[in-house]
Parts: structure tokens; C-alpha cells; sequence
């Protein structure tokens, strides 16, 4: 019998703490209405992978798949890979495959669905691609909503969900591609963390400071939610991985009244992937991204995790 099973899983914003992450600070992130769909089907003919560039990071996830659950069945696969997520933008695009190929897995190998393991195994995925990640990616990707996320140790992550909000006019303009990988960025602030010890910590005790402010703000107290991103934006400014091109992006959002923050890795040489934008009011960002035409379109915040098509 031809077994066709297709997944999807979402991509993701951080609202506050990329970076001090890495060193087991906390982060708050939100899965998005962008999804990444993977179909699975059952062939005779070895492993076909579309589109054809996806071939060589499917057959490490199944190397490691292997490697993490003992099985041998994954290897007449016909694998479709459809995505709404830009790739290597911030949008936690690497993260949301390796959740949707491990979770694909689970489903062809009639295995008893194991978020708890899904994430596990996508998070090995994910160390292959980009060295020393946190892990929040995939956890936001694998369980939805939004999430406080923190990394202990290798072994001990932990994270709750949080209350959902109804956060009605954020939007997402894609600056582009950054030049440089996450990977890079991450060791970017590593060197600056070794050069400047006391420095650096500082500004990740201070991004810490605004992932709190972001929970209280969750838990229903009157904070304003702009200058928050605005502050969170200024430290990643300061850690250095905020492009000249995409501060003055910033700038103009903010002239006109409005708030806006990398989110993700970013990029220094010329792009810095998705920048998050907010304004109480929306036609302001609107008319404005039509002048500048910028890549801009409204988001939905707290979507569901990995899930069944
Ligand atoms: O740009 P992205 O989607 O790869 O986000 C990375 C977030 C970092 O905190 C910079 C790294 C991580 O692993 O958490």
C-alpha cells in the first residue's frame, strides 16, 4: 500500500531575547502564520527529494533520525518540500523543516506522535546546520503559540507557554537576505563576548531585563508594548549585528511614530532578514512601506505548532 502523509510546521519571530539566548538567557518567541508543508510517499525507487537542492539536508535528517530512534525503514521516500517561509531571513525557516521532516517521519513510521521527541530530534537537525543554536526555534515551531524559552544546559531546556495575545497590527518587512548565516552572527557575538566580557553581559543582562518587561506586559500590566521592541532593538543595535542599511529602515519607522526590531540572528554587512514593525496606527506603516516599497505584510502571531495536513 502507497502511504502519502503530508506535515507542516511553522515559522517564527522572537519578540525579545535573541542572542543572550545562546548563553542561557530567556526568549520569548511566537510561531507565525508562514508554514513550511512536507508530503512523504512511499516509493520503489531509492530517495527522491523536490525540489532537488533539499536533497542533501533531507538525507542528514534521516542519517540522524536513524541514529536517535534505532529505525532502518526510511529509504524509498518521495519528499515534497513547500515553504511560505523566506529562507535564512530570520524567520526560523531551517528550524520549521527540521520540525516538519522529524514529525514527517514519525507519521510514515506509524510511530505514536512524541512532540517532546519531534523537537528533540529536530533540534539535532538543527545543530548540524548552524553549530551552537538555542534550540527556541524549533521548540516555538514544534508547539505553537508563544513561548518562554530558556537553555540551561546542553541537555536542560526548559519553556511555558504563554497566554496568547490578540496582537492585531504587526507587520514583517523583509529587508533580505543577510550576507552572513546564523551561525556566523552567533560567533560574531561570541568574539565580541570574548573580547568585552563585562560589556556584553551587560547588554545581555539588559535584553533579559526586556524579555521580563514583555512577561509582565503578557500578564495583563499597562506597558507600553512599542517602546519595548524599540529597547530590545537599541541592545541588538549594541551587540553589533544590526546592519547599517536596515538602522535606517529603523529610523524611518520610528520617525514616523512607530516601533520596529530586528528579529532573529540579523546581519551586518548589508541585510539583517526580517525587521518586526508596529505602529498604533497601521496605515501609517502601510503608506509609508508603499513610498519606501518595502516587503512588508501583516502577520499573525501565536499559530499552532506542527501539526497533520
Ligand atoms: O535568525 P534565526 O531564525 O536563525 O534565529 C536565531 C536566533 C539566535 O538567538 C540568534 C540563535 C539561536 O539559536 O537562538
Amino acid at each position: 500500500m502507497i502511504k502519502k502523509i503530508k506535515v507542516s510546521a511553522p515559522g517564527k519571530i522572537i519578540l525579545s531575547g535573541e542572542h543572550a539566548v545562546v548563553y542561557g538567557y530567556p526568549e520569548i518567541l511566537s510561531a507565525i502564520d508562514r508554514r513550511i508543508f512536507i508530503e512523504t510517499e512511499e516509493t520503489g525507487l531509492g530517495l527522491d527529494v523536490q525540489p532537488v537542492e533539499g536533497k542533501l539536508i533531507v538525507e542528514q535528517a534521516i542519517e540522524i533520525f536513524k541514529a536517535k530512534l534505532g529505525v532502518s525503514r526510511l529509504k524509498n521516500l518521495k519528499i515534497k518540500i513547500s515553504s511560505q517561509i523566506p529562507i535564512g531571513s530570520g524567520m526560523g525557516s531551517s528550524a520549521a523543516f527540521a520540525v516538519a521532516i522529524s514529525a514527517a517521519f514519525f507519521e510514515f513510521l506509524k510511530l505514536p506522535k512524541n512532540l517532546k521527541k519531534i523537537n528533540e530530534i529536530a533540534y539535532e537537525i538543527e545543530k548540524k546546520q548552524h553549530g551552537t543554536p538555542s534550540g527556541g526555534d524549533n521548540t516555538i515551531s514544534t508547539y505553537g503559540g508563544f513561548l518562554l524559552y530558556r537553555k540551561e544546559t546542553e541537555n536542560i531546556k526548559t519553556f511555558l507557554s504563554l497566554k496568547t495575545k490578540v496582537f492585531s497590527s504587526i507587520f514583517l518587512i523583509n529587508s533580505g537576505k543577510p550576507k552572513e548565516n546564523t551561525g556566523e552572527m552567533i560567533k560574531s557575538v561570541r568574539d565580541f563576548l570574548s573580547r568585552s566580557p563585562q560589556k556584553v553581559e551587560k547588554f545581555f543582562r539588559e535584553i533579559e531585563q526586556v524579555t521580563r518587561n514583555f512577561l509582565r506586559f503578557f500578564s495583563g500590566e499597562e506597558l507600553d508594548f512599542g517602546s519595548l521592541i524599540t529597547r530590545n532593538e537599541r541592545l541588538l543595535e549594541q551587540l553589533g549585528v544590526v546592519s547599517p542599511k536596515t538602522k535606517i529602515l529603523i529610523q524611518k519607522i520610528e520617525k514616523e511614530g512607530g516601533f520596529a526590531k530586528i528579529s532573529g540572528a540579523g546581519g551586518t554587512k548589508e541585510n539583517s532578514g526580517i525587521v518586526l514593525a508596529y505602529h498604533r496606527d497601521p496605515n501609517v506603516l502601510l503608506k509609508l512601506a508603499k513610498v519606501e516599497q518595502w516587503d512588508m505584510f501583516k502577520v499573525k502571531l501565536g499559530e499552532r505548532g506542527v501539526k497533520s495536513e
